[in-house]
């Protein structure tokens, strides 16, 4: 750790320029995503997140809404009140905006890839490089390298900012706006990561390569991998 100082100092004096915090990374969206990872981006296509918007238009889950004492005929899609957590990145820097169109350029009306994965301004070019570099070179490029750069591997904490959002839940760091959907509400409601991360509420999962190595490790990836599915040739 000692280390650190020094070397910051150095890049500093040679002018480098220091990783982008990931509070500063910009949302690129989904479609930036999944020009490479084509195939988790069609089963996340199919998936609840994918549609989360949706759900705020009139009409749309009536019987939810009326239970959770909200207005069924109402338009929610341009309350800020709801939006934050049906789309990505929302009042963040190249995120969501109110009156966007929610599947326009970059696609950020819904729970997309970054809500989960971080902000991908500062890490995507990575994923690109750091493969030729795999095959070039037979090179890892360490994980931390993109968490540096923004990219989350804390995925319970991920969740947590929009599931367990309202008054007397488990996370602390919750605060207005609040879910409308509580276990108060429904018991169904009730946020189990261990029992959520598992479900088929994400995307499926495809063999990684191993073009990162070392911490951070998701503590789920080892079991994931295990039984991933081959990706497509
Ligand atoms: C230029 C192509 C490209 C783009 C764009 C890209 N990725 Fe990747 N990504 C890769 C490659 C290649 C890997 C390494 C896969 C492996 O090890 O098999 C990777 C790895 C990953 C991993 C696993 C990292 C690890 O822990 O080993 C995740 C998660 C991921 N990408 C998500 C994303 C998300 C989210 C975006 C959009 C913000 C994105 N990627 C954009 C090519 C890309
Ligand atoms: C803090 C985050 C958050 C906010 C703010 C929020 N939601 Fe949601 N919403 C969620 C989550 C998480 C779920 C999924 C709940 C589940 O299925 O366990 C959800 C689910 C829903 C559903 C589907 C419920 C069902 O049973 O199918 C509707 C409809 C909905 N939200 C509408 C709204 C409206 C309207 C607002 C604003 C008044 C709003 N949400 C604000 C996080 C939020
Ligand atoms: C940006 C906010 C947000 C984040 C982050 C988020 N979710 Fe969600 N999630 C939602 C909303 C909103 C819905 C409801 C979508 C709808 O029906 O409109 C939902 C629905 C779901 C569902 C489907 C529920 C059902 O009854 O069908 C599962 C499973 C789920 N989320 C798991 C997770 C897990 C696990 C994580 C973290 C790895 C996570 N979510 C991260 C907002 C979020
Ligand atoms: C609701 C949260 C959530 C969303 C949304 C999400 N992911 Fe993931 N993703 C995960 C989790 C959890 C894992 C498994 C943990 C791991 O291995 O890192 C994962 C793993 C991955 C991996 C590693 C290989 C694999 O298949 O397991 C890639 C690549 C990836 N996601 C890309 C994407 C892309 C691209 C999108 C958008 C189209 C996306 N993810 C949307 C939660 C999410």
């Amino acid at each position: 750790m000692k280390l650190l100082p020094c070397v910051l100092l150095a890049a500093t004096l040679v002018g480098a320029p220091l990783p982008a915090l990931a509070e500063d990374a910009a949302y690129v969206g989904v479609r930036t995503c999944t020009k490479c990872h084509d195939v988790q981006g069609e089963s996340w296509e199919t998936t609840a997140h994918a549609k989360a918007f949706e759900s705020l238009k009139p009409n749309a889950k009536s019987e939810a809404k009326t239970k959770a004492k909200l207005d069924p005929a109402k338009d929610y899609t341009t309350d800020k009140d709801c939006v934050g957590c049906h789309s990505t990145g929302f009042g963040k820097p190249g995120g969501y905006e109110i009156g966007m169109a929610p599947g326009g350029q970059k696609a950020l009306g819904s729970v997309g890839c970054e809500s989960c994965h971080g902000a991908g301004g500062g890490y995507r070019d990575e994923h690109g490089s750091a493969e030729k570099l795999l095959k070039k070179a037979s090179q890892t490029t360490p994980r931390k390298t993109l968490a540096d750069r923004g990219q989350n591997f804390d995925y319970e904490r991920a969740c947590a900012v929009c599931h367990l959002n309202y008054q007397g839940s488990p996370y602390k760091e919750a605060r207005p706006p609040h879910t409308p959907f509580t276990p108060a509400v429904d018991a169904k409601y009730q946020f189990q990561f261990d029992k959520a991360v598992r479900s088929q509420g994400l995307h499926e999962h495809y063999k990684l390569k191993g073009v990162f190595d070392g911490p951070p490790v998701p503590a789920v990836r080892a079991e994931f991998q295990k039984s991933a599915k081959d990706l497509p040739e």
